[in-house]
């Protein structure tokens, strides 16, 4: 079910789940001050209750009362990238966030997203809780009819269209002194160094991620997927338009090679066709360069062939 700001914020306010745009993926939002409404976004997304939620507010003025003092390289951050798609993990004051959205972490994500309609929704709501607005381990949604397919087509949506960025936020945590990649997303690791002065760390494959969620299986069509396979006797690829692959094989595109922006907008309509078609195994072509955003895409494409 479509609809419009002021029927997406008259729900909200009452206390229901309102799915909403953003520029990266949909998210499922509800007021962050109503326990009961925020209960009712795990269950409506089967969510695990040890994964925390991320905060959507207006400005970055409107984290100050959460916290008692902003890290450092906060403001930084914050006036360069919000609104956008970067995420804030930040140490909260006490209790002032209610438990279950932050899953009694002592911390909490921030984000200002940087969507028309959803700006102005928070204008008239407040801040928002939104995760992605798909199943737990789905791929993400970017836009209202992958929404609808995995919550019904009588599920309120807040209609922005479909989101311009496609896959979801980088999020920084805030971490012995300096900030930290929780979750690779939109916004390069390498486009931090210069506001920054360093790079912010990586955790290693085998250590325990900063955020809850990386530990879950995620961005997963049906179909299996192999990453890094030969791909000379495989009948459905993963791959790019510009690229000559075996005659047999049905093409399955990203775009073009060099365009990783192009290659994260078309991610996950690309996993979700696969199911919608009944395609059982795809093969990925993993020839993909390791920097900036393409370090994010071949992350999502690793995680959904786990
Ligand atoms: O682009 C996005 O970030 C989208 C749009 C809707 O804003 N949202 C999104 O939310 O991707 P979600 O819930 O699917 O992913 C949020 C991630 C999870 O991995 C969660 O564990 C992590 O953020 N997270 C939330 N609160 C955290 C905290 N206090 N500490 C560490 N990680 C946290
Ligand atoms: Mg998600």
């Amino acid at each position: 079910m479509r609809l419009n700001l002021e029927q997406a914020a008259a729900r909200i306010l009452k206390g229901e789940v309102v799915a909403i745009p953003t520029e990266t993926v949909y998210g499922l939002a509800a007021k962050f001050d109503m326990p009961a409404a925020v209960q009712k976004v795990y269950e409506l997304k089967d969510r695990p209750p040890e994964n925390p939620l991320i905060i959507h507010v207006q400005d970055s003025a409107s984290i100050y009362p959460f916290v008692d003092q902003v890290p450092e390289g906060f403001d930084l951050l914050a006036k360069k990238f919000w609104p956008g798609p970067l995420t804030l993990v930040v140490p909260i004051k006490k209790n002032c966030i209610v438990a279950s959205v932050r899953a009694g972490l002592s911390t909490q994500a921030f984000r200002v997203p940087d969507h028309p309609a959803t700006r102005a929704l928070l204008r008239m709501t407040g801040p928002l809780v939104a995760p992605s607005a798909n199943l737990s381990g789905n791929p993400s949604t970017v836009d209202p009819i992958q929404v609808e397919h995995d919550f019904g087509s009588d599920f309120p949506v807040l209609d922005g269209g479909r989101c311009r960025e496609g896959i979801e936020s980088t999020i920084l945590v805030f971490k012995e002194g300096s900030w930290q990649v929780g979750r690779l997303g939109a916004i390069p690791q390498e486009a931090f160094y210069r506001y920054l002065g360093y790079l912010p760390k990586l955790a290693k494959v085998n250590e325990t991620p900063l955020c809850p969620g990386q530990s879950f299986r995620h961005y997963a069509p049906k179909a299996k997927l192999h990453f890094g396979e030969d791909l000379q006797k495989a009948p459905v690829i993963i791959g790019f338009s510009d690229r000559k692959y075996p005659p047999h094989a049905t093409l399955f595109s990203l775009g073009h090679s060099t365009l990783p922006l192009e290659a994260a907008y078309s991610l996950y309509t690309v996993l979700r066709e696969l199911d919608q078609k009944g395609i059982p195994e795809a093969w990925i072509d993993a020839e993909i360069p390791q920097v900036g955003l393409w370090n994010t895409i071949i992350e999502r494409l690793k995680k959904a062939s786990s």
